[in-house]
């Protein structure tokens, strides 16, 4: 049979590349983003409670209610914005369903959707599977500074929606109040959607506060917010998240999700639902990777490697430029090979391959493998 790929470029993600990479050598694996240390034990017993307690059949198309009152109330405590949990929260297969389907629900053939690189790599397909025409800002290290005048040269009658992610996988930056202000007075009197992946919004450091797209009123209009109990709760395995906008996206939002979803895992959505009685379940997240970040800068600060701190999410962007001129994804192959340290090549996230010369490195780990990794790098 002959078929024409609907995405003839794509291939199997750099995390699948690097992690098998890991595998195969024995190397400490800082590639992926995800934890190497246990889920609560008191989530994981909530969650078993809620199988024992008939939790066992569909939960609702939008989500077990006693998490969208969860959800909502974490707005309304974080960033005193109101989100009904009835109509303007759904309960998603993580925030990468959630993302897909708010960019199916919306983006027609021909649509433009613009996004910024480095992108996290789910973006992009979503939109060209769609039949959407990807318009790409690239930001450059170190800072990955928006250039408000450039994002405003791209728009045009064909723009649909915008994606935003703060704080960034995989740069660790995050957009200044500022910027929110900039994106809320380009997209004001438009029919542009913001599509606004928050999935690191508890991790951010320096007693920076995170720029929801829900604390700017006009914005707050024409957004959804997309989010991971993965990343939040240290289970990216579980994959459950969700997502929140004004009724009017939420309808729509539905009327896909219910077809290509129906409703995501029970026992675990009430099992999270009951934690987060508790606020300090995400209240905490902060201090507690931000003690990683420090003890992993502070035992690589000898190395011949350059960094900014990161100011969110669990990744470390580390310069290597002094150390050699390889292109990122060989420096990053070999590492793994030579080293036995696996970690992220940016450029793979870039427009055109753009290479400046950074690794990402996630510091998800224990405190144990942390030590063992600087040790490494601080021999490189
Ligand atoms: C920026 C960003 N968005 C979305 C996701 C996907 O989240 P989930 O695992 O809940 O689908 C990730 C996961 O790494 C991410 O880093």
């Amino acid at each position: 049979m002959q078929h024409q790929s609907k995405l003839p470029n794509v291939g199997t993600t750099i995390f699948t590349v690097m992690s098998a990479l890991a595998k195969e050598h024995n190397a400490i694996n800082l590639s992926q983003g995800f934890p190497n240390y246990p889920s609560s034990k008191k989530l994981n017993n909530l969650v078993s409670n809620a199988m024992n307690n008939g939790y066992n059949q569909y939960a609702p198309m939008a989500g077990n209610l006693d998490l969208r009152l969860a959800i909502s109330n974490k707005y309304q405590l974080l960033y005193k914005s109101t989100y009904h949990p009835e109509k303007e929260i759904t309960v998603t297969a993580g925030a990468t369903q959630a993302i897909y389907t708010i960019i199916s629900a919306f983006v027609r053939h021909g649509d433009e959707v613009i996004i910024f690189k480095p992108a996290y790599d789910c973006y992009q397909p979503a939109i060209e599977v769609n039949g959407g025409k990807t318009i790409s800002i690239q930001l450059s290290a170190p800072n990955y500074k928006v250039n408000w005048e450039e994002v405003a040269s791209k728009i045009t009658s064909k723009t649909k929606m915008i994606v935003i992610n703060t704080p960034h996988n995989p740069s660790g930056t995050i957009w200044a109040k500022d910027d929110m202000l900039q994106l809320q007075k380009l997209t004001k009197d438009t029919n542009i959607i913001v599509l606004s992946d928050e999935v690191y919004e508890h991790i951010i450091f320096d007693g920076e506060q995170h720029q929801s797209v829900c604390l700017f009123d006009n914005l707050k209009q024409r957004s959804f917010i997309t989010a991971s109990f993965g990343k939040t709760f240290h289970n990216t395995g579980w994959k459950i998240g969700y997502c929140c906008a004004p009724e009017t996206l939420m309808t729509e939002f539905r009327k896909v999700h219910q077809f290509n979803v129906f409703s995501v895992n029970h026992p675990a959505q009430k099992g999270i639902a009951d934690y987060m009685q508790d606020t300090e379940t995400y209240l905490g997240l902060n201090d507690f990777f931000q003690q990683k970040r420090d003890l992993f800068l502070n035992l690589i600060s000898e190395s011949r490697f350059k960094f900014q701190p990161s100011q969110g999410t669990y990744f470390q962007v580390l310069d290597y430029s002094e150390i050699t001129d390889e292109h990122d994804v060989d420096f990053a192959k070999r590492l793994t090979k030579a080293f036995k340290i696996a970690s992220i090549p940016l450029s793979v996230f870039n427009e055109e391959g753009k290479d400046d010369k950074v690794l990402r490195f996630c510091f998800a780990k224990t405190d144990e493998t942390l030590v063992k990794a600087s040790e490494i790098l601080c021999k490189i």
